[in-house]
């Protein structure tokens, strides 16, 4: 059976789609209150600054209690678990995300009131 080339190619892009969760995953940045901070690839922001030994409000780590909420100002994340269940409608509209959740997809950069004025 004859194909296109253009065929070939949208082949290979459905298989690059498809099978996007096994392509190696990148460093990225994340900017905490200007701080500079590697994460691994799966790490969670709030795992990658306290690696990085930046001081971050937290304290249960599974989401449940919002110690680690930070603003986030530019980039994307992945949740891990829905930060709606913890976070006022208000918070989630300004930007609020749980680091311990928070997989960053992009670099990153972040505001945290390290003072618990938020
Ligand atoms: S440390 Fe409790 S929600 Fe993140």
């Amino acid at each position: 059976m004859w194909r296109s080339p253009y065929d070939a190619e949208v082949t290979s892009q459905h298989y690059k789609n498809m099978f996007s969760f096994l392509r190696k995953q990148e460093t990225v940045t994340a900017q905490v209150n200007g701080q500079p901070v590697t994460i691994q690839p799966g790490e969670t922001l709030l795992q990658a600054a306290l690696r990085s030994e930046i001081y971050f409000p937290h304290s249960c780590r599974v989401g449940a209690c919002a110690t680690c909420k930070c603003r986030l100002l530019s980039g994307r994340v992945k949740e891990l678990t829905r930060s709606s269940y913890v976070l006022s409608d208000e918070e989630l509209a300004r930007g609020y995300i749980l680091a311990c959740q928070s997989v960053a997809q992009t670099d990153i950069e972040v505001e945290v009131d390290i003072w618990g004025d938020q």
